[in-house]
Parts: C-alpha cells; structure tokens; sequence
C-alpha cells in the first residue's frame, strides 16, 4: 500500500499547491486529468521478470494518463484478496490483477461483479466454473512458450545424435498458469520421441534460491545421468547454473540448459554458452493494458484473450544480434 498512499499523497499536495496559487491569483500548471482510476494488484517481486512488468506496468499508466493504485501482495494469494476487496471499497474503475495461483477467486470477483466493476487478468489465468468473472486476460502464451523450449530439444538431440535425454525439469509455482502451462507444452511436444526421459520434475516457484535447492537435489539422486536441465524461469535457471558447476559438469556443454524468459541476465550467460535456448516471455504487458481498460470504462467490448508476440534465443543463433532486453 506504500505506493499508493504516496501516489494519493503527491495527488493531494498537488491539488492544495493548485488551490493555493489559485488563490494568489497566479496561473499553476494543472496536473494531466486522470482518465480512469485503476486498481493494480501485482504478486511480487520474486524475479527479474516480475520487476520489468511492474516498472512497465507504472510507466503506461503515466503515459496514459491512468491513476494507478499498485499493491505488492509479497507472493500471497491472501493479500492480493484484500487488495481487491480494497479496490472495491475504494470503487475503483477497473481492477486487474496477476492471480498467483489459478484457483480460490470466485467469491472476490463475485464481489467486484456485483459492485459492476470490471476486472482484467494480467499475465496468468484463473480457473473457475463460473461465467462473466473477468472480462479478459492479457498475458503469454505459456503452452506455445513449454512447445518452444521442446521444439528447440528435439533439434538439439538431432544435431547432437543422442539415442537417451535424461531430463530434469524445475518448474514454476505451483497450480500457476506458467508453470501449468508451461510444463503442459513441453510434455506434449516430446511425448512422441522415444529418446526422451523425464526424470524428475521438481517445485523451484519461480525463484533463484529455490532453483539452486532443487538442482542440489537433482544433482545429488541423478548425477550425470543428467542431459538436459529444463527450468521455467531465468531466476531458477540463474540458480541452478552455479550448483551444476559446483558439481563438476559444464552447463551448455555436458549438459544442456533450457529456460524461459529471456531477461538480459539470462542472455548475457547465453552469449557465454552456458545457457542453450531461452523462451521470451515479455514482461511488457503495460500498454495493451492501459488500452484495454480504457475501453472497458468506455463500455466498449474487448478481446477475451490478448497474446503478446514472443520468441526464442538460442545456440542456433549469433547471440551478438539480440538487442538489450529492458528487464
Ligand atoms: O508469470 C510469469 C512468470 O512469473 C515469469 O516467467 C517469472 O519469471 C515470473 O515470476
């Protein structure tokens, strides 16, 4: 709530140092009229990814001329309910929010439903049996983003004749739509390549000290058995690359690295050859956003599902041609 408090704060001074040079009958440059008031509730900060979106995220509002109340729920489920009660109570325009989790909104959106304010998805999806909940979900395509990373595999063993890919996978936060989705695509794609072998696949939610944890354990039941590392995040894989090192083997080269959101850091160990392919998951969601709720405060309709454009690095490629990431 710090955030928003100092964004009400500065509103309020700003109108007072309006008011009283009014009064001293001098001309005050007036602040730009705020279009829409929109309720933000982000999950955290538990990545690199995390903190671009919600940077992009405060930038549009600016350039869109949207009052933005941002909450951080510190990767809780519970508060990014109160958030939303509080956006209610403060009868925002539009609410959005990055569910953590799929499950458990029902009755809270019932609330924001009732209270006829529309609400936006951004970045991950819920899962409910209820009609009408939320009016749309901007965020990736997370199966296409697991099909990238096992269409990138499956060249790879080609390339590399492999006969048997020992794979081990650290996955998302569970019951999230990336990790979900993500883990969906990939098993998909490879479930008809008899090389293929899953050996474990293990919790790191999403975050760096978590990746390192479960590439010691990894490491520890599997040994060399290990092909291919197959992590759902850059934080997780930025973990796991020291631990796989520490253990004696050289990542990207004895044993292949995939990851997913291609942040500049991620890139920059691509260049060195210690990651092998990296799945862009853009965090800049901000504009179509912006753009979205404006029109939903229009009463204008809106797509129900809006997939930002993504793509993939890898060794395949000359990594001197990526141009800096922004996150
Ligand atoms: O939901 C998007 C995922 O969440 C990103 O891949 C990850 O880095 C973030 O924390």
């Amino acid at each position: 709530m710090k955030k928003t408090c100092g964004r009400i704060c500065l509103g309020l001074c700003l109108a007072l140092f309006v008011t009283v040079l009014g009064g001293c009958g001098k001309k005050a440059e007036q602040p730009m009229e705020s279009k829409l008031l929109l309720g933000f509730s982000q999950i955290g900060a538990e990545s690199a990814w995390r903190i671009g979106n919600t940077r992009d995220i405060e930038e549009q509002a600016e350039n869109y001329a949207v009052s933005l109340m941002l909450e951080n729920a510190n990767q809780k489920q519970e508060n990014q309910i109160a958030a939303i009660r509080r956006f209610i109570a403060y009868k925002v325009d539009v609410i959005a929010f990055s569910p953590i989790v799929e499950e458990g909104w029902d009755n809270v959106l019932l609330e924001a439903k009732d209270a006829g304010i529309p609400v936006i998805l951004v970045d991950r999806d819920i899962s409910t049996e209820k009609e009408g909940l939320t009016a749309c979900v901007i965020g990736a395509d997370f199966y296409q983003e697991g099909v990238m990373a096992a269409e990138y595999l499956i060249r790879k063993a080609d390339r590399m004749e492999l006969e048997h890919v020992n794979i081990v996978e650290i996955t998302g936060t569970e019951n999230s739509t990336p990790m979900l989705q993500r883990q969906a695509g990939f098993m998909d794609t490879i479930a008809d390549d008899p090389r293929m072998t899953v050996l474990e696949s293990i919790d790191g939610d999403f975050l760096k000290s978590r990746g390192a944890e479960c590439m010691r354990a990894l490491l520890e039941a599997y040994g060399d058995q290990i092909d291919v590392v197959y992590s759902h995040n850059d934080e997780m894989t930025l973990g796991a690359l020291p631990e796989i090192e520490k253990a004696g083997y050289e990542p990207g080269r004895n044993v292949i690295i995939i990851s997913i959101d291609a942040g500049q850091k991620a890139i920059d160990v691509l260049k060195e050859g210690k990651i092998n392919c990296v799945v862009e998951c853009t965090p800049k969601l901000g504009k179509e956003l912006m753009e979205t709720a404006l029109k939903l405060k229009k009463g204008e309709s809106v797509d129900a599902v809006i997939h930002p454009e993504e793509h993939f690095f890898s060794d395949e490629m000359d990594p001197s041609k990526i141009a800096p990431r922004g996150y």
